[in-house]
């Protein structure tokens, strides 16, 4: 009787499904989900300590502090991961929307001062503490969403006082909220009003100040670009992730998101972790991704929400592109926190199978944000990140849809969500 290890004991869980191993998935590995049946989960502190079926479960009795969860026959996955997420902002942007039912397009949006620096405006004028209450109030959604890791990019700061700002707000809801929140320096998220016509000095303050600053600080593990026509092109773009790597930066790329501009090959040829978005991604682009082992991290609520094109989601799968999805909340482009609602759209639009999607959300987006070996698997050795669903099986949370399903969501061990009654 190993008593010692036991803190948490889920039982009587339906189905357990989770992917395996500590590194992303491509191709059919992308599918292959371990599905055991009638299980159990022993949690020791933060970690797991035992993964098995009832059978096993004599080698886990509980004493008499160890908390035990009944999960009801219902299914278990690991804690949701949210590779992308613009957290940090001031200011929801709901008047573009009947802008965009007129037809006006996101990049038009941009070009006439809106969109991305309208929230830049608010951002700026906003405090550390009204930052940190925003975000609060996301990761709060996210959690009850299943959410239980996520990343953050800067961006709306757009000069050296405001994205500092902006990734210290990142660091503050990392420390006082149970979601991970993991920190990108985007300071390339846009090109600031002042710098309109000079674009040039805005790129030289980024690799001069911005990218030293954040580094020396330790405020950021990634270095993201907007690559787009009339943001940053290529070559702009390599010149910026190549500095962030030079001072530590793990490049990640915002790639063919509205246009095709050959982001995906750029994002192999820097060695980025990631590149993301990719709906106009070419297929020599995805080719030299494969080949470099770039992750991609599709984000099909952006297109759902901008009435863009679908990310080839399958051709990516097939050629070995380890696939991830992410929500991309932002104000403008995504405004939601529901990574359920992501894992819907990628199964019905992007036909992508519900074993494939689990992966895209626990070990690829892991791997994403260069976290696969703690968590994104239910492992022994792994950090005890749960989802207890309202649901008999994996299939059922595709199928009902548009609702929430959590029932229960464990964070390093402890329980942080708990529905009522259910
Ligand atoms: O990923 N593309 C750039 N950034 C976000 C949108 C940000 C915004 O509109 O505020 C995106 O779509
Ligand atoms: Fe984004």
């Amino acid at each position: 009787m190993t008593c010692n290890n036991l803190d948490l004991l889920i039982k009587n869980i339906g189905v357990l499904a989770t992917p395996v191993g500590n590194s992303a998935k491509g191709g059919k590995e992308q599918g292959q989900i371990k599905f055991i049946e009638n299980a159990f989960i022993a949690v020791k502190g933060e970690i797991i300590t035992g993964v098995g079926s009832a059978d096993d479960l004599v080698d886990f009795e509980p004493c008499e502090n160890t908390k035990v969860i009944d999960a009801g026959g219902n299914l278990v996955t690991p804690g949701l991961i949210d590779s992308h997420t613009h957290l940090v902002f001031d200011g929801w942007r709901q008047k573009e929307l009947s802008l965009k039912l007129k037809g006006v397009k996101y990049l038009e949006i941009l070009k006439m001062g809106g969109g991305i620096l309208n929230t830049v405006r608010n951002t700026r004028k906003a405090t550390l503490q009204e930052l940190v209450a925003n975000g609060m109030k996301s990761l709060d959604r996210m959690l009850e969403y299943g959410t239980t890791t996520c990343e953050a990019k800067s961006g709306y700061g757009l000069n050296l006082e405001d994205e500092i700002k902006s990734l210290i707000a990142i660091r503050e809801l990392n420390r006082h909220h149970p979601v991970d929140v993991i920190p990108t320096f985007m300071g390339a998220h846009a090109v600031p009003e002042e710098y309109m016509e000079n674009k040039k000095e805005y790129i030289k303050l980024i690799v001069e100040e911005m990218i030293p600053r954040v580094a020396q600080d330790k405020l950021a593990e990634f270095c993201d670009v907007f690559c787009e026509e009339g943001v940053f092109d290529i070559e702009e773009s390599r010149y910026i992730l190549e500095c962030g790597k030079a001072h530590g930066l793990i490049p990640k790329i915002h790639a063919d998101e509205m246009t095709p501009m050959g982001g995906a090959r750029l994002a192999a040829e820097v060695g980025a972790l990631s590149a993301e978005h990719l709906i106009y991604a070419s297929d020599d682009g995805i080719k030299a991704m494969a080949e470099s082992g770039t992750i991609a991290v599709l984000l099909p609520g952006t297109s759902f929400y901008l009435g863009e094109s679908f990310a080839r989601a399958r051709t990516m799968i097939e050629a070995g592109v380890p696939v991830a999805l992410a929500t991309d909340f932002n104000p403008g482009s995504s405004p939601t926190e529901s990574l359920q609602l992501i894992m819907n759209l990628a199964c019905l639009k992007y036909r992508m199978t519900p074993e494939e999607v689990l992966t895209a959300v626990t070990l690829n987006a892991a791997a994403a944000i260069n976290r696969a070996s703690t968590i994104g698997t239910i492992e022994v050795g792994k950090q005890a990140d749960i989802v207890i669903w309202e649901a008999p099986d994996l299939d059922f949370i595709f199928y009902h849809y548009g609702v929430n399903l959590v029932k229960m969501v464990i964070k390093k061990g402890q329980i942080v969500v708990q529905k009522q009654g259910r």
